[in-house]
């Protein structure tokens, strides 16, 4: 029995970040009774409270088999090398941007590769389940905790007592909007191979995740966030994360349901760019004759600085007097002394004004804070966006850990002067709890863009004047037609309400005698695509239709619909003469 039908006892939605990782769960009846809990990982480490934890993972190198994900694993790991010990294990970081390459591919070895950080290549989808596997675990102990909890409450007569049969289990797993269906597919790929069954497995669009958070927000949050949630109000989320920065906007429904007015839309724009930008800059600062003092790091080196770093950036407020907002970051002896010896004249280098070295570090100061690393790196995204925000008064949502800079919310509220800014109070968390509601109601999104054209493939009349030699076929009977002909069903940047039937379109056999008929889908983000055989499209799934009453030769008709779902495209088919349904569902999430 298809699981993802069934109503579900508790819902745990995976968000597996670039940078950060965490879930969060909820209860049915306290999604039936619009109690609204929802409860979000915690007790990550035993350093900070923080409700996701870094996307990191440490294996032993020989078996494979897990240590630890984290914080913890990253701690673990700076030990290791400091013993020099790296070679016994695999610790891989920032996984999941592998996903973003076009030219991923889930079963090709030369295209599907995570790099650790020895040089060590391992699949990516064994990285991405033996990390979802980490989550699972601790989710499992995190709900026994619950268990135990809820058990004492009944044994006190105060509550019901809640028993979790994990086949009663829906699992949602974020992934970004603008991702294609192989980025997707081996997430998929990744949690059932870290156990979880694929019919209780469902996808959710991150930025439309981040929309459904505002409905688990208080009356008193969403009136402080401009009365966000009013029948009628449309909203843009931006969701700032660490790897990428996902769109997408929204209108608000009656009985708080969602119509999307704008296709997701995104790019590998996060806050891991300011690290990236860093880097980059001290390597291009540091550059001497001989070559780069920072040349001598171990890659250990390196990652001691990378967390360093990571930690002042996120410290910093961008509301303080400028002079307070600085980095210093301690540097590995050998190199101190090399630079040391580096003399960097004014008129050498332009960045030389951004540092100071000083006896315990490198000293970086503020303008260099926001005009190189923030300043860039966020004038990449403002451009963006205002290329594509369209809808006018639409307010805009900022979500993502990204989002809690002091800096970034600044430079919207410069950019965009006439529209509302607003930040929930726990932007860190807003996808996941989102992704949670997604999971209880897949169809709450009563309507959204179509990314793509989907489409059957026909024969039609050949036209001699526009269509090229090699698509003519002559039938049985000696007419003379065209193959590959798009039939187009779904439009590509079509609003499609979701469930609701596409406008049926009916197809005759090609010979009189035909017995079955072969309906293959293609999808293309083209808006006006001709030819199956077009760049870019893709067939997507195959229906074989039976129509074994031949009497009515050729006028017989085979009539096709397609449905659009929260989760699936479904497609029906129905031989005419006989009224038999031929129906497929492709899992698109
Ligand atoms: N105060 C802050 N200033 C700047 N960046 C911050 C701040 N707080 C968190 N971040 C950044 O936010 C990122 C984590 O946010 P989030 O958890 O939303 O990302 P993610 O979900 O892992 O990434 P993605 O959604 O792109 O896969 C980290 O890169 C972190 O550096
Ligand atoms: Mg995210």
């Amino acid at each position: 029995m298809d699981k993802s039908k069934e109503e579900p006892a508790v819902v745990i939605a995976l968000d597996i970040g670039s940078s950060h990782s965490g879930y969060a769960y909820q209860f049915r009846g306290d999604f039936t009774d619009k109690t609204g809990v929802i409860h979000v990982s915690r007790n990550w480490n035993t350093y900070n409270e923080t409700f996701k934890t870094s996307s990191c993972l440490l294996l032993e190198r020989k078996t494979q088999m897990r240590i630890v994900i984290g914080e913890n694993a990253e701690m673990r790991y700076s030990r290791i090398c400091d013993e020099g010990k790296q070679f016994d294990f695999l610790f891989f970081k920032k996984f999941k941007m592998i996903l973003y390459r076009e030219d991923f591919r889930i079963n090709d070895n030369t295209k599907n590769q995570a790099e650790d950080y020895t040089g060590e290549h391992v699949p990516f989808t064994l990285v991405m389940s033996k990390f979802i596997g980490g989550l699972l675990e601790h989710c499992y102990k995190k709900l026994e905790i619950y268990d135990e909890q809820k058990a004492k409450a009944k044994a006190e007569g105060t509550e019901q007592a809640q028993k979790i049969d994990d086949t009663n289990i829906r699992w949602v797993i974020t992934v970004p909007a603008i991702w294609n269906d192989v980025a997707k597919g081996a997430m998929r790929k990744s949690a059932i191979d870290a156990g979880i069954r694929s019919d209780q497995l469902i996808l959710a669009l991150e930025p439309e995740a981040a929309a459904l958070y505002r409905m688990s927000l208080s009356s008193q949050e969403r009136f402080r966030m401009n009365k966000l949630g009013n029948v009628g109000s449309k909203f843009m989320v931006v969701d700032m994360g660490g790897g990428t920065i996902d769109i997408t906007a929204v209108e608000v429904l009656e009985k708080d349901q969602l119509k999307q007015i704008m296709a997701a839309h995104g790019g590998p724009w996060g806050a891991q760019r300011i690290n990236d930008a860093f880097s980059q800059l001290v390597t291009e600062v540091f550059k001497t004759k001989d070559g780069s003092p920072f040349a001598s790091c171990t890659r250990a080196d390196l990652f001691k600085m990378e967390i360093e770093f990571e930690r002042q950036k996120v410290g910093l407020r961008g509301n303080l007097e400028p002079d307070e907002e600085y980095i210093k970051l301690p540097l590995p002896e050998k190199v101190w002394k090399e630079l040391k010896e580096v003399i960097i004249k004014d008129e050498d280098n332009k960045y030389a004004h951004y540092f100071e070295k000083t006896e315990d570090g490198l000293y970086f100061k503020p303008n260099i804070i926001s005009e190189k690393l923030f300043g860039e790196s966020l004038q990449v995204i403002m451009t963006y966006l205002q290329s594509i925000i369209r809808t006018e008064n639409a307010q805009i949502v900022l979500v993502g850990g990204f989002a809690e800079s002091g800096i970034v919310k600044d430079k919207f509220a410069e950019v965009f002067p006439s529209r509302s800014i607003n930040v929930p109070g726990n932007p860190f968390y807003a996808v996941l709890k989102g992704a949670d509601l997604y999971g209880q109601d897949p169809d709450i999104l009563k309507s959204r863009i179509s990314r793509f054209t989907y489409v059957p493939d026909v024969c039609v009349p050949f036209n001699p004047a526009e269509d090229p030699s090699e698509k003519k076929m002559v039938n049985s009977t000696g007419r003379i037609l065209c193959k590959d002909v798009f039939s187009i069903h779904v439009r590509s940047n079509q609003v499609v309400f979701l469930n609701e039937e596409q406008p049926a379109q009916a197809y005759n056999p090609l010979e009189k005698d035909q017995k079955q008929m072969r309906c293959d889908i293609y999808q293309t983000e083209s808006v006006e695509p001709k030819y199956v055989t077009d760049a870019g499209c893709e067939k997507i799934v195959v229906i074989l239709i039976e129509m074994p009453d031949v009497t009515g030769g050729t006028n017989r008709k085979v009539e096709v619909t397609m449905i659009y779902g929260g989760t699936e495209l479904r497609v029906k088919c129905v031989d005419e003469t006989t009224g038999k349904e031929f129906k497929t569902s492709i899992n698109y999430h």
